[in-house]
């Protein structure tokens, strides 16, 4: 397993996402970051397998009698050896079916952070805000990762990505607005007045439902569709005669009506809703709001009916893969 120790004893943010985990710091005045694929293949131990992957410099650890390559390698790797991608985290939370994500998760953490290079060294990390339908693993995911990081040193504290969003993108509005990050396992939401998180909330309809639903209908392998929703989707109706980007289109546009109700009825039915007299600005970020069409298609879910706050203005991330890490490693510098 190796490891970078950077003498930087700066506050970190840290994004622990179901698909990547991003690391922000500032260096010399700047935002500067670092990510690995949250995500890991088995393959039988060798001893001739280890040494290769050692002075490869590959992530990885031996587990008893399988060796797991870990973070971005998998990806690689999982199409040389035809091996399936695993994952630690599934909807946004330690995945209670995966006995490696332990493993996997301190491993990529020993590689992004390195030990602490002072005590107390502060890392602001990214949780799911509660679910609408309850807690689904949040708190034993939190404290899990909080050991973890405590463990190499650090001083942890979780902070919901909502509001991670709101710190790093609405600092113009004094971070009053909505911050939604739309991941993989999860889109998370935040209403924040001044910095302070007013409604929080997720929801598990996100990337990998869109990927496992087209592909159920396509017959496609899920890792498939995912490649081509990454590589050269875009949102735009049920255009051309491709069964694949059809499927997409279909399930993006539920998954963002699901966003779009969810977020309504929320704000609706706030009851201590403090009184809003400028309209406020909503910015959409995370892998899953990267396709061409995507603001398009959250606007025109918005307008199919009456939204509860008036928004100044809608619109994604300039940087939407590392902006839920630089607005906790924003938190953490206040
Ligand atoms: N260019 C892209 N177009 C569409 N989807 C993308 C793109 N890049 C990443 N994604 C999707 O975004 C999700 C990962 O986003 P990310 O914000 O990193 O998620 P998480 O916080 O869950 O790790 C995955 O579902 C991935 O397939
Ligand atoms: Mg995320």
């Amino acid at each position: 397993m190796s490891t970078s120790q950077p003498e930087n004893t700066q506050p970190i943010g840290l994004d622990v996402g179901s698909s990547r985990v991003v690391v922000a710091r500032t260096v010399a005045g700047k935002y500067q970051y670092e990510s690995q694929l949250n995500a890991f293949l088995a393959v039988p131990y060798s001893k001739l397998t280890a040494t290769l992957l050692d002075s490869d410099n590959v992530l990885h650890a031996v587990e008893g009698s399988e060796i797991l390559v870990i973070g971005s390698a998998a990806q690689r790797f999982a199409e040389v050896f035809h091996v399936a991608i695993r994952r630690p985290m599934r909807h946004g939370v330690l995945n209670p079916q995966e006995p490696h994500a332990i493993v996997v998760l301190r491993c990529i953490f020993t590689k992004l952070l390195g030990k602490s290079s002072a005590e107390g060294q502060k890392v602001f990390f990214s949780v799911p805000a509660p679910g609408i339908s309850g807690d689904h693993g949040i708190s034993y995911h939190q404290a899990a990762i909080g050991q973890l990081l405590s463990e190499l040193g650090y001083s942890p504290t979780p902070f919901e990505e909502g509001l991670a969003v709101v710190f790093g993108e609405l600092d113009a509005s004094n971070f009053t607005g909505i911050g939604i990050s739309c991941g993989s396992g999860m889109c998370n939401a935040c209403l924040a007045v001044l910095s302070m998180p007013v409604i929080s909330f997720s929801i598990s309809k996100a990337g990998d439902f869109i990927d496992s639903q087209a592909a159920l209908v396509t017959g496609d392998l899920t890792d498939h569709t995912r490649l081509q929703k990454e590589q050269s989707f875009r949102i735009n109706g049920l255009a051309g005669g491709d069964r694949t980007n059809n499927a997409l289109n279909v399930y993006y546009q539920e998954m963002v009506a699901n966003l779009v109700e969810s977020l309504r009825g929320q704000i609706a039915s706030g009851k201590r809703l403090p009184r809003i007299d400028k309209p406020v600005p909503l910015v959409l970020t995370g892998g899953t709001a990267m396709p061409k069409g995507f603001l398009e298609c959250f606007e025109t879910a918005l307008r199919s009916s009456e939204f509860p706050l008036r928004l100044s203005e809608i619109r994604v991330a300039a940087d939407p893969l590392n902006s839920t890490a630089r607005g906790a490693l924003m938190a953490a510098l206040c």
